[in-house]
């Protein structure tokens, strides 16, 4: 893109108020794919001042009328699927088909969030007293501050858009400075299909202060969050200081769980897709395969076979199965991921290392890893790595997989692979992440079921499914007394 990519206020693409620019460079090639405006808090000031004068016109748009923008963008967001998607990969390196994953993503939960115009149900409950009726009804927040990650640069503005937009809200959307060109395609998106002016506002920057000024705004009421634990703690603390509601979707430490009477087959193409996929770059991706001793040696000789055949390269050329990391501190942070296991006393079966022979030269390619010999304390099986690194945890039975599992900070998503009906229901019942897949991966959810995590991997909340509803509303309840006379709740009882 050879155009300075811009800002989104009030319905105008506009400059920034310090003039400056930022780069947004391809991880595979290193190539510019965007010139962008880098924005301060003047910037997210104006933003958040045209979403509260849009708010008062937007929250009173019908919302069947809000839902039919919304099928309108969904029907945009197909049309240009393949052109977004390629974006997505040269921004930040997922592989073509999974680019276009990620589209549809944005495009399923434009459909299923469009339907919402017609029915974000309330209750009507009989009153206690006579004459007096009684319901309750979503109203929106106001101002939402979006603060999205770089892995899913469009599903997750998707995600929380949305649903936002759908119960009327207005949004300020700050996205990561890794994938500027692909937000400001999805916000063109919006507006081409009749959003109208400030109900949505994109500002661009690098500077990791720009969240910051969003979070501390007076004017914005909810914060919808997804990004590092670390990062997600801070934003907790801010918002709370300002009273404000905030939605944190973070880190995770996912494990795949394979019993002696798993189809291994099976197992091996759900380990690899979840560990390997996105280069590991998603917060469900698989970090820990907790195995049963008795197929330990048979697992990890097949799964060794088929990471032997991932093609690791840049994501549009076609049969690459692994991209790039995304930048160069992101591989930087692996590989001392990798070492930590190293001198923790795991074994390295392979990978290990940076890529950077021939069409690896200019990018952040890292080859997929695997570690034997890992114990839970390691810091490899505790911490989020985000990278194609796996490790093996060798158990007994079910009962110390479950529990090797629910010995983490975080809580999203487990897989269990067995093929005894028994087991699978009880590690239904036990297994303590908020996501669970019984013979399937840990990654690939989908829209309209509610998606985040328990314990440090969110805080209560869920995005996606009618759960996202409530993140983006609050009740309002309505009683009307029609008898004349005062009526007193709980005393008026004869
Ligand atoms: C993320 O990595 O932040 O289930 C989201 C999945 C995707 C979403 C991942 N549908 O892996």
């Amino acid at each position: 893109m050879k155009t300075l990519v811009k800002n989104f206020i009030g319905g105008k693409w506009v400059g920034c108020h310090s003039g400056r620019t930022f780069e947004s460079r391809d991880p595979a090639t290193g190539e510019v794919v965007g010139r962008c405006v880098d924005s301060g808090p003047e910037d997210i000031d104006e933003a958040v001042k045209a979403a509260a004068v849009a708010f008062e016109a937007w929250r009173r748009v019908p919302a069947p009328r809000r839902g039919e923008i919304l099928f309108r963008v969904a029907e945009r967001l197909m049309r240009d699927k393949e052109t977004m998607a390629r974006t997505v990969t040269r921004e930040m390196g997922k592989v073509l088909m999974e680019g276009k994953g990620d589209v549809q993503e944005a495009i399923d939960m434009a459909y299923y969030m469009a339907g919402e115009g017609r029915r974000q149900f309330g209750q009507v409950v009989p009153s206690e007293l006579p004459d007096k009726s009684a319901h309750c009804v979503r109203e929106p927040v106001g101002v939402v501050g979006l603060i999205t990650p770089w892995n899913f640069p469009i599903a997750i503005p998707a995600w929380k858009a949305f649903p936002a937009l759908i119960l009327g809200n207005t949004v300020v959307l700050k996205p990561s400075p890794e994938t500027p060109v692909t937000a400001a395609l999805f916000v063109q998106a919006l507006e081409d299909y009749g959003i109208p002016p400030g109900v949505v506002n994109l500002v661009l920057g690098s500077n990791p202060e720009l969240g910051e000024s969003l979070v501390r705004h007076p004017a914005v009421s909810l914060i919808s969050f997804t990004g590092s634990t670390v990062t997600g703690g801070k934003v907790a603390v801010e918002a709370a200081a300002g009273h404000k509601r905030v939605a944190l979707e973070m880190g995770g430490k996912n494990a795949v769980l394979v019993m002696e009477d798993a189809d291994l087959d099976l197992a091996v193409d759900g380990i690899t897709w979840s560990a390997f996929g996105t280069t590991g770059q998603r917060c469900t991706a698989c970090s820990r395969l907790i195995m049963h001793k008795d197929v330990k040696d048979r697992l990890t000789h097949m799964l060794l076979a088929r990471m032997g055949k991932l093609s690791v390269g840049n994501g549009l050329k076609p049969g690459t199965d692994i991209g790039p990391l995304v930048n160069r501190a992101q591989l930087e942070r692996v590989h001392g991921y990798v070492q930590a296991g190293q001198k923790e006393g795991a074994r390295l079966l392979t990978g290990g290392k940076a890529l950077s022979d021939g069409e690896h030269a200019k990018g952040h390619f890292y080859a997929p890893t695997l570690f034997d010999h890992v114990s839970p304390t390691m810091k490899i099986a505790k911490e989020e790595i985000f990278g194609p690194v796996l490790g093996m945890i060798e158990v007994k039975d079910l009962e110390e997989a479950i529990a090797v599992n629910n010995n983490v900070e975080y809580g999203l998503s487990t897989s269990l692979y067995t093929r005894d009906i028994n087991r699978a229901q009880r590690a239904m019942r036990d297994i303590r992440t908020a996501i669970v897949y019984i013979n399937a991966g840990t990654i690939g959810s989908e829209v309209h079921l509610p998606f985040g995590g328990m314990r440090r991997t969110g805080n209560g909340h869920r995005e996606a499914g009618q759960a996202a509803l409530d993140t983006f509303s609050e009740w309002k309840t309505v009683y009307v007394d029609y008898s004349g006379r005062l009526q007193r709740a709980q005393i008026d009882k004869e």
